[in-house]
Protein backbone atom coordinates (compact mmCIF):
# COMPACT_ATOMS: atom_id res chain seq x y z
CA UNK A 1 0.00 0.00 0.00
CA UNK A 2 1.34 2.97 -0.94
CA UNK A 3 1.80 5.61 1.85
CA UNK A 4 0.03 8.92 1.39
CA UNK A 5 3.01 11.10 0.60
CA UNK A 6 3.52 9.16 -2.73
CA UNK A 7 0.34 9.25 -3.70
CA UNK A 8 0.87 13.02 -3.29
CA UNK A 9 3.65 13.17 -5.41
CA UNK A 10 3.77 15.80 -8.24
CA UNK A 11 4.92 13.16 -10.77
CA UNK A 12 2.47 10.53 -10.17
CA UNK A 13 -0.10 13.06 -10.00
CA UNK A 14 0.48 14.41 -13.30
CA UNK A 15 0.15 11.31 -14.49
CA UNK A 16 -3.15 10.63 -13.62
CA UNK A 17 -3.64 14.31 -14.91
CA UNK A 18 -4.82 15.61 -11.15
CA UNK A 19 -3.39 19.36 -10.49
CA UNK A 20 0.09 20.02 -9.13
CA UNK A 21 1.91 23.16 -8.11
CA UNK A 22 4.57 23.07 -10.41
CA UNK A 23 5.68 20.81 -13.18
CA UNK A 24 7.53 17.50 -12.26
CA UNK A 25 10.85 16.61 -13.99
CA UNK A 26 12.87 13.82 -14.54
CA UNK A 27 15.37 13.39 -16.99
CA UNK A 28 16.06 9.92 -18.66
CA UNK A 29 18.99 8.45 -17.90
CA UNK A 30 19.55 10.95 -15.23
CA UNK A 31 22.16 8.39 -13.52
CA UNK A 32 24.86 8.12 -16.15
CA UNK A 33 28.19 9.39 -16.99
CA UNK A 34 28.05 12.91 -17.21
CA UNK A 35 28.09 12.87 -13.33
CA UNK A 36 31.70 11.85 -11.65
CA UNK A 37 30.22 10.36 -9.06
CA UNK A 38 28.46 7.88 -11.37
CA UNK A 39 32.10 7.37 -13.08
CA UNK A 40 33.44 6.92 -9.83
CA UNK A 41 31.18 3.65 -9.12
CA UNK A 42 31.23 2.37 -12.55
CA UNK A 43 35.12 2.11 -12.54
CA UNK A 44 34.79 0.52 -9.16
CA UNK A 45 32.51 -1.90 -10.75
CA UNK A 46 34.90 -2.65 -13.42
CA UNK A 47 31.92 -2.34 -16.51
CA UNK A 48 28.65 -1.32 -17.25
CA UNK A 49 27.10 -4.96 -16.73
CA UNK A 50 29.08 -5.10 -13.54
CA UNK A 51 27.34 -2.18 -11.79
CA UNK A 52 23.68 -3.69 -13.33
CA UNK A 53 24.20 -6.32 -11.67
CA UNK A 54 25.64 -5.56 -8.26
CA UNK A 55 22.47 -4.45 -6.16
CA UNK A 56 24.32 -2.12 -3.86
CA UNK A 57 26.22 -0.61 -6.65
CA UNK A 58 22.81 -0.11 -8.73
CA UNK A 59 21.10 0.95 -5.78
CA UNK A 60 23.89 3.69 -5.17
CA UNK A 61 23.74 5.14 -8.23
CA UNK A 62 19.89 5.29 -8.87
CA UNK A 63 20.15 8.04 -5.87
CA UNK A 64 23.22 10.02 -6.81
CA UNK A 65 21.26 12.43 -9.55
CA UNK A 66 18.69 12.99 -6.44
CA UNK A 67 21.01 13.79 -4.03
CA UNK A 68 22.31 16.62 -6.36
CA UNK A 69 18.92 17.80 -7.76
CA UNK A 70 15.38 18.49 -6.74
CA UNK A 71 13.71 15.58 -8.74
CA UNK A 72 10.54 14.51 -9.20
CA UNK A 73 11.17 10.27 -9.25
CA UNK A 74 14.16 7.98 -9.48
CA UNK A 75 14.35 5.42 -12.64
CA UNK A 76 16.04 1.91 -11.56
CA UNK A 77 19.47 1.66 -12.63
CA UNK A 78 19.50 -0.58 -15.21
CA UNK A 79 19.27 -1.72 -19.02
CA UNK A 80 16.47 -2.89 -20.92
CA UNK A 81 18.62 -5.60 -22.61
CA UNK A 82 18.59 -7.53 -19.46
CA UNK A 83 16.14 -9.15 -20.65
CA UNK A 84 18.04 -10.48 -24.25
CA UNK A 85 21.11 -11.49 -21.30
CA UNK A 86 18.90 -13.54 -19.16
CA UNK A 87 17.38 -15.35 -22.14
CA UNK A 88 20.93 -16.66 -22.91
CA UNK A 89 21.93 -13.90 -25.50
CA UNK A 90 25.19 -13.08 -23.83
CA UNK A 91 25.37 -9.22 -23.57
CA UNK A 92 28.71 -7.26 -23.66
CA UNK A 93 29.35 -3.67 -23.37
CA UNK A 94 32.25 -2.63 -26.01
CA UNK A 95 33.52 0.59 -24.90
CA UNK A 96 32.45 3.42 -27.06
CA UNK A 97 30.60 1.26 -29.35
CA UNK A 98 27.74 0.11 -27.15
CA UNK A 99 26.02 -3.86 -26.81
CA UNK A 100 27.23 -6.46 -28.59
CA UNK A 101 25.48 -10.11 -27.94
CA UNK A 102 27.64 -13.23 -28.80
CA UNK A 103 24.38 -14.84 -30.05
CA UNK A 104 21.85 -13.65 -32.00
CA UNK A 105 18.17 -14.47 -33.21
CA UNK A 106 18.65 -15.97 -37.02
CA UNK A 107 16.05 -18.35 -37.41
CA UNK A 108 13.53 -20.59 -35.43
CA UNK A 109 16.50 -22.76 -33.74
CA UNK A 110 17.68 -19.08 -32.14
CA UNK A 111 14.11 -18.52 -31.30
CA UNK A 112 14.06 -22.41 -29.45
CA UNK A 113 16.73 -22.28 -27.91
CA UNK A 114 16.04 -19.05 -25.79
CA UNK A 115 15.65 -19.93 -21.90
CA UNK A 116 11.70 -19.18 -20.82
CA UNK A 117 13.09 -17.36 -17.38
CA UNK A 118 11.51 -16.49 -14.05
CA UNK A 119 12.51 -12.70 -13.38
CA UNK A 120 13.04 -13.43 -9.47
CA UNK A 121 15.69 -15.92 -10.04
CA UNK A 122 17.12 -14.71 -13.37
CA UNK A 123 17.23 -11.03 -13.15
CA UNK A 124 16.84 -10.78 -9.36
CA UNK A 125 19.85 -8.38 -8.85
CA UNK A 126 17.11 -5.79 -10.59
CA UNK A 127 14.49 -6.99 -8.05
CA UNK A 128 17.04 -6.65 -4.81
CA UNK A 129 18.51 -3.04 -7.08
CA UNK A 130 14.59 -2.23 -6.53
CA UNK A 131 14.18 -3.05 -2.73
CA UNK A 132 17.54 -1.37 -1.83
CA UNK A 133 16.71 1.71 -3.80
CA UNK A 134 13.00 1.77 -1.96
CA UNK A 135 14.68 1.49 1.24
CA UNK A 136 16.94 4.66 1.00
CA UNK A 137 14.82 6.71 -1.48
CA UNK A 138 12.81 10.10 0.40
CA UNK A 139 9.11 8.57 0.80
CA UNK A 140 7.56 11.30 -0.98
CA UNK A 141 9.69 10.10 -3.96
CA UNK A 142 8.44 7.72 -6.40
CA UNK A 143 10.89 4.84 -8.02
CA UNK A 144 10.43 3.84 -11.75
CA UNK A 145 10.75 0.39 -13.66
CA UNK A 146 11.11 0.07 -16.94
CA UNK A 147 11.76 -2.44 -19.68
CA UNK A 148 12.33 -1.85 -23.48
CA UNK A 149 9.46 -2.88 -25.91
CA UNK A 150 9.45 -6.25 -27.44
CA UNK A 151 10.28 -4.61 -31.01
CA UNK A 152 12.91 -2.58 -29.61
CA UNK A 153 14.68 -5.71 -27.87
CA UNK A 154 13.79 -7.92 -30.76
CA UNK A 155 16.07 -5.08 -32.88
CA UNK A 156 18.66 -5.76 -30.69
CA UNK A 157 18.83 -9.41 -30.35
CA UNK A 158 18.31 -9.81 -34.22
CA UNK A 159 20.79 -7.51 -35.26
CA UNK A 160 22.91 -8.75 -32.35
CA UNK A 161 24.29 -5.28 -31.87
CA UNK A 162 23.73 -0.97 -31.89
CA UNK A 163 23.23 0.19 -35.17
CA UNK A 164 21.42 3.16 -36.95
CA UNK A 165 18.78 1.59 -39.23
CA UNK A 166 18.35 -2.08 -37.60
CA UNK A 167 18.45 -3.36 -41.07
CA UNK A 168 18.29 -7.55 -39.98
CA UNK A 169 15.31 -6.69 -38.21
CA UNK A 170 13.65 -4.61 -40.39
CA UNK A 171 14.94 -7.30 -42.99
CA UNK A 172 12.94 -10.23 -40.87
CA UNK A 173 10.34 -7.90 -40.78
CA UNK A 174 9.41 -8.64 -44.53
CA UNK A 175 11.30 -11.98 -45.71
CA UNK A 176 9.93 -13.86 -42.69
CA UNK A 177 7.83 -12.23 -40.62
CA UNK A 178 5.89 -14.97 -39.02
CA UNK A 179 9.52 -15.48 -37.46
CA UNK A 180 9.63 -12.06 -35.98
CA UNK A 181 6.44 -12.38 -34.00
CA UNK A 182 6.80 -15.44 -32.62
CA UNK A 183 10.18 -13.69 -31.23
CA UNK A 184 7.51 -10.54 -30.28
CA UNK A 185 5.30 -12.66 -28.96
CA UNK A 186 7.65 -14.49 -26.74
CA UNK A 187 9.24 -11.17 -25.53
CA UNK A 188 5.92 -9.73 -24.81
CA UNK A 189 5.37 -12.25 -21.84
CA UNK A 190 9.05 -12.05 -20.73
CA UNK A 191 8.76 -8.30 -20.74
CA UNK A 192 5.25 -8.68 -18.90
CA UNK A 193 6.41 -10.94 -16.23
CA UNK A 194 9.80 -8.49 -15.59
CA UNK A 195 7.53 -5.81 -15.01
CA UNK A 196 5.12 -7.77 -12.83
CA UNK A 197 8.08 -8.56 -10.57
CA UNK A 198 9.50 -5.02 -10.65
CA UNK A 199 5.80 -3.89 -9.44
CA UNK A 200 5.95 -6.97 -6.42
CA UNK A 201 9.53 -5.62 -5.77
CA UNK A 202 8.19 -1.84 -5.15
CA UNK A 203 8.71 0.26 -8.36
CA UNK A 204 5.48 2.77 -7.96
CA UNK A 205 5.24 3.16 -11.86
CA UNK A 206 6.68 1.96 -15.59
CA UNK A 207 8.09 2.85 -18.16
CA UNK A 208 8.47 0.91 -21.56
CA UNK A 209 11.24 2.28 -23.75
CA UNK A 210 10.36 1.42 -27.30
CA UNK A 211 13.68 3.40 -28.75
CA UNK A 212 13.19 1.75 -32.71
CA UNK A 213 9.45 1.88 -33.00
CA UNK A 214 10.16 5.08 -35.10
CA UNK A 215 12.01 2.87 -38.43
CA UNK A 216 8.69 1.24 -38.55
CA UNK A 217 6.29 2.55 -41.52
CA UNK A 218 2.63 3.22 -39.54
CA UNK A 219 1.43 -0.23 -40.59
CA UNK A 220 4.22 -2.34 -39.21
CA UNK A 221 4.46 0.17 -36.54
CA UNK A 222 1.07 -0.83 -35.34
CA UNK A 223 0.98 -4.75 -35.68
CA UNK A 224 4.77 -5.13 -34.30
CA UNK A 225 5.31 -2.46 -31.79
CA UNK A 226 2.16 -0.70 -30.71
CA UNK A 227 0.15 -4.09 -30.75
CA UNK A 228 2.46 -5.53 -28.34
CA UNK A 229 3.04 -2.85 -26.10
CA UNK A 230 -0.55 -2.77 -25.78
CA UNK A 231 -1.16 -6.62 -24.59
CA UNK A 232 2.01 -5.52 -22.14
CA UNK A 233 -0.54 -3.13 -20.62
CA UNK A 234 -3.56 -4.84 -20.70
CA UNK A 235 -1.65 -7.82 -18.84
CA UNK A 236 -0.14 -5.30 -16.11
CA UNK A 237 -3.49 -3.35 -15.52
CA UNK A 238 -5.32 -6.61 -15.06
CA UNK A 239 -3.33 -7.20 -12.10
CA UNK A 240 -2.58 -3.71 -11.14
CA UNK A 241 -5.28 -1.66 -12.51
CA UNK A 242 -3.72 1.64 -10.88
CA UNK A 243 -0.17 1.08 -11.82
CA UNK A 244 0.87 4.13 -14.41
CA UNK A 245 2.24 3.23 -17.33
CA UNK A 246 4.15 5.13 -19.79
CA UNK A 247 5.12 4.56 -22.95
CA UNK A 248 7.71 6.38 -25.09
CA UNK A 249 8.74 5.43 -28.95
CA UNK A 250 11.43 7.38 -30.19
CA UNK A 251 10.34 9.27 -33.48
CA UNK A 252 6.59 8.49 -32.85
CA UNK A 253 5.35 11.74 -33.25
CA UNK A 254 3.72 10.13 -36.28
CA UNK A 255 2.04 7.75 -34.16
CA UNK A 256 0.61 9.76 -31.61
CA UNK A 257 -2.91 8.99 -32.27
CA UNK A 258 -2.56 5.39 -31.91
CA UNK A 259 -0.28 5.79 -29.18
CA UNK A 260 -3.00 7.48 -26.85
CA UNK A 261 -5.10 5.13 -27.47
CA UNK A 262 -3.09 1.65 -26.31
CA UNK A 263 -4.60 2.25 -22.56
CA UNK A 264 -1.10 4.26 -21.55
CA UNK A 265 -1.53 6.67 -18.92
CA UNK A 266 1.23 8.68 -20.76
CA UNK A 267 2.78 8.91 -23.52
CA UNK A 268 6.62 10.40 -23.97
CA UNK A 269 7.78 12.67 -26.93
CA UNK A 270 10.68 13.18 -28.27
CA UNK A 271 11.55 16.56 -29.85
CA UNK A 272 10.31 15.95 -33.12
CA UNK A 273 6.93 17.24 -32.43
CA UNK A 274 5.20 20.13 -30.62
CA UNK A 275 3.82 19.43 -27.55
CA UNK A 276 1.05 21.74 -28.30
CA UNK A 277 0.02 19.54 -31.23
CA UNK A 278 0.67 16.33 -29.32
CA UNK A 279 -2.10 17.95 -26.72
CA UNK A 280 -4.20 18.99 -29.45
CA UNK A 281 -4.29 15.21 -30.57
CA UNK A 282 -4.48 14.13 -27.29
CA UNK A 283 -7.92 15.59 -26.10
CA UNK A 284 -6.97 14.85 -22.78
CA UNK A 285 -6.36 10.81 -23.20
CA UNK A 286 -2.79 10.68 -21.52
CA UNK A 287 -0.80 13.02 -19.88
CA UNK A 288 2.40 13.95 -21.61
CA UNK A 289 6.03 13.66 -20.76
CA UNK A 290 9.20 15.43 -22.47
CA UNK A 291 9.74 17.06 -24.88
CA UNK A 292 13.28 18.85 -24.53
CA UNK A 293 16.06 18.07 -27.40
CA UNK A 294 18.84 16.73 -25.15
CA UNK A 295 21.67 19.13 -27.04
CA UNK A 296 19.56 22.07 -25.79
CA UNK A 297 21.56 21.43 -22.34
CA UNK A 298 24.85 22.52 -24.67
CA UNK A 299 23.46 25.62 -25.19
CA UNK A 300 24.03 28.96 -22.82
CA UNK A 301 21.21 28.98 -19.60
CA UNK A 302 19.53 31.76 -21.48
CA UNK A 303 19.32 29.11 -24.30
CA UNK A 304 18.34 26.69 -21.62
CA UNK A 305 15.65 29.43 -20.66
CA UNK A 306 13.92 30.18 -23.92
CA UNK A 307 13.79 26.22 -24.59
CA UNK A 308 11.92 25.61 -21.47
CA UNK A 309 9.97 28.46 -21.72
CA UNK A 310 8.86 27.55 -24.80
CA UNK A 311 7.43 24.30 -23.99
CA UNK A 312 5.96 24.93 -20.36
CA UNK A 313 4.05 27.95 -22.67
CA UNK A 314 3.16 25.19 -25.46
CA UNK A 315 2.01 22.52 -22.21
CA UNK A 316 -0.10 25.00 -21.63
CA UNK A 317 -2.19 24.95 -18.56
CA UNK A 318 -3.72 21.41 -18.52
CA UNK A 319 -2.50 19.10 -15.68
CA UNK A 320 -0.46 16.22 -16.78
CA UNK A 321 2.67 17.35 -18.43
CA UNK A 322 5.61 15.52 -16.48
CA UNK A 323 9.18 17.12 -17.96
CA UNK A 324 11.93 15.09 -19.40
CA UNK A 325 14.49 15.44 -22.19
CA UNK A 326 13.10 14.02 -25.62
CA UNK A 327 15.92 11.13 -25.50
CA UNK A 328 18.58 10.20 -22.64
CA UNK A 329 21.57 12.89 -21.54
CA UNK A 330 24.13 12.46 -23.20
CA UNK A 331 27.71 12.21 -21.28
CA UNK A 332 29.26 15.66 -22.17
CA UNK A 333 26.68 17.39 -20.46
CA UNK A 334 27.92 19.80 -17.73
CA UNK A 335 26.11 18.71 -14.53
CA UNK A 336 25.38 22.34 -13.91
CA UNK A 337 22.98 22.86 -16.50
CA UNK A 338 21.42 20.50 -15.08
CA UNK A 339 20.34 21.83 -11.95
CA UNK A 340 19.66 24.88 -13.65
CA UNK A 341 17.21 22.95 -15.64
CA UNK A 342 15.52 21.07 -12.76
CA UNK A 343 15.32 24.23 -10.46
CA UNK A 344 13.72 26.50 -13.87
CA UNK A 345 11.24 24.27 -14.89
CA UNK A 346 9.94 24.05 -10.99
CA UNK A 347 10.06 27.94 -10.63
CA UNK A 348 8.77 28.75 -14.25
CA UNK A 349 6.10 26.05 -14.27
CA UNK A 350 4.44 27.21 -11.35
CA UNK A 351 2.46 29.98 -12.88
CA UNK A 352 0.61 27.27 -15.64
CA UNK A 353 -0.73 26.01 -12.39
CA UNK A 354 -2.01 29.04 -10.12
O1 LIG B 1 17.42 6.46 -17.22
C1 LIG B 1 18.16 6.00 -16.33
O2 LIG B 1 18.91 6.71 -15.62
C2 LIG B 1 18.08 4.51 -16.02
C3 LIG B 1 19.08 3.72 -16.61
C4 LIG B 1 18.99 3.29 -18.07
C5 LIG B 1 20.14 2.91 -18.79
N1 LIG B 1 19.74 2.43 -19.99
C6 LIG B 1 21.50 3.01 -18.28
C7 LIG B 1 22.63 2.98 -19.25
C8 LIG B 1 17.89 3.10 -18.91
C9 LIG B 1 16.42 3.41 -18.68
C10 LIG B 1 18.38 2.54 -20.13
C11 LIG B 1 17.52 2.14 -21.23
C12 LIG B 1 18.13 1.74 -22.51
N2 LIG B 1 19.25 1.00 -22.72
C13 LIG B 1 17.56 2.01 -23.77
C14 LIG B 1 16.25 2.71 -23.99
C15 LIG B 1 16.36 4.16 -23.83
C16 LIG B 1 17.20 4.82 -24.89
O3 LIG B 1 18.25 5.36 -24.54
O4 LIG B 1 16.76 4.81 -26.04
C17 LIG B 1 18.40 1.46 -24.74
C18 LIG B 1 18.20 1.50 -26.24
C19 LIG B 1 19.46 0.80 -24.06
C20 LIG B 1 20.56 0.02 -24.66
C21 LIG B 1 21.87 0.62 -24.38
N3 LIG B 1 22.43 0.70 -23.12
C22 LIG B 1 22.78 1.19 -25.30
C23 LIG B 1 22.54 1.32 -26.78
C24 LIG B 1 23.89 1.62 -24.56
C25 LIG B 1 25.16 2.20 -25.10
C26 LIG B 1 25.02 3.61 -25.46
C27 LIG B 1 25.76 4.50 -24.50
O5 LIG B 1 25.16 5.50 -24.07
O6 LIG B 1 26.90 4.18 -24.21
C28 LIG B 1 23.63 1.35 -23.20
C29 LIG B 1 24.53 1.62 -22.06
C30 LIG B 1 23.98 2.36 -20.92
N4 LIG B 1 22.78 2.14 -20.32
C31 LIG B 1 24.66 3.39 -20.19
C32 LIG B 1 23.82 3.77 -19.14
C33 LIG B 1 24.09 4.76 -18.05
C34 LIG B 1 26.05 3.90 -20.48
C35 LIG B 1 27.05 2.81 -20.29
C36 LIG B 1 28.15 3.08 -19.30
O7 LIG B 1 27.99 3.62 -18.19
O8 LIG B 1 29.26 2.66 -19.65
Amino acid sequence: MQNLNLKNADYLKALRQEKTAKTPIWIMRQAGRYLPEYRKIRAQAGSFMGLCTNPELAAQVTLQPLERFDLDAAIIFSDILTIPDAMGLGLNFKEGEGPIFTHKIKNLEDINNLIIFDPCEKLSYVMEAIKLTKQHLKPSIPLIGFSGSPWTLACYMIQGQSSKDFSEPKKMLYTNPGLLHQLLKLLTQAVTDYLLAQIQSGVDSLMIFDTWGGLLTPHAYEHCSLFYMAQIIQNIKSQYPSMPITLFTKGGGLFLENLFNSGADCVGLDWTIDIKKAREINLNRTALQGNLDPCVLHGTEDQIHQEVSRILSQAGAHPGHIFNLGHGITPEIDPGKVKFLVDLVHSMSAHYHE
